[in-house]
């Protein structure tokens, strides 16, 4: 990982800290997540919160983190950058961008990709439209390169994403029923020809039945697939 500490929180949320020391998390749901082990549900300081969609087991604490740590910038979106607006986190704070767009934070390139999922989010109640979900290709400035798939099925412009960005860690959800299952994210892996797979977003729920063993299965030795458990750091 070269010196960059990529910490599995459980469901689809990592964290990461870069070589350089800069604090990153991906899908912020930390309080209401029941996967997360109660020693990490207290995240100490952070930079840059990436979302992917508008699902409360991605969104779910992102109100309530801009909160309590006022200095993090939100990338997501833009309508669900204008929802973040609505409840309170500041604009300075939000960076709402769209599909195939890079940015670039503290040296660190992120790069807006396609999910094939949806995205509407709940308020109060009633689903509201948070814009299309999306993947992360995170590319730090000492050559790792991390790509966050979402929640999604498998799609065939995947391999778009590996001649594009070559990211040489994917991190794929594999519990199947709302994303892709172990079957499809095995042929995801085809496409994306990342030499090290991490699973998530199964088991959280009980119909999220794939697991790491049945994708490690399929690989058949082509890719080295991790199945961390929640807490873990890679
Ligand atoms: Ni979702
Ligand atoms: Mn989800």
């Amino acid at each position: 990982m070269r010196d960059t500490e990529l910490t599995y929180l459980g469901h689809a949320t990592f964290t990461i800290k870069s070589h350089t020391g800069k604090r990153i998390l991906i899908d912020p749901w930390v309080q209401g997540n029941p996967a997360v082990p109660q020693s990490l549900k207290r995240i100490p300081s952070l930079d840059y919160v990436l979302i992917t969609h508008g699902h409360y087991d991605h969104i779910g604490d992102a109100v309530e983190i801009a909160a309590t740590h006022p200095s993090a910038v939100f990338v997501c979106n833009f309508e669900t950058s204008v929802w973040l607006g609505a409840k309170g986190v500041a604009e300075a704070n939000l960076i709402g961008m769209n599909k195939g767009g890079t940015i670039e934070l503290d040296g660190i390139k992120v790069t807006m990709v396609h999910a094939d999922h949806s995205c509407g989010i709940l308020d109060e109640g009633k689903i509201v439209y948070g814009g299309d979900p999306c993947g992360y290709v995170v590319a730090f400035d000492n050559g790792l390169t991390l790509y966050h798939a979402g929640d999604t099925n498998v799609f065939s412009d995947m391999a778009l994403i590996h001649e594009l960005y070559r990211p040489e860690v994917a991190l794929l959800p594999i519990g199947g029923h709302y994303t892709m299952g172990p079957r499809e994210a095995a042929k995801a892996c085809e496409f994306l020809q990342a030499p090290t797979v991490v699973a998530m977003h199964h088991h959280t729920f009980p119909v999220l039945t794939g697991s790491p063993e049945e994708l490690e299965s399929l690989a058949a030795g082509r890719w080295r697939i991790l199945g961390p458990r929640p807490g873990d750091r890679l």
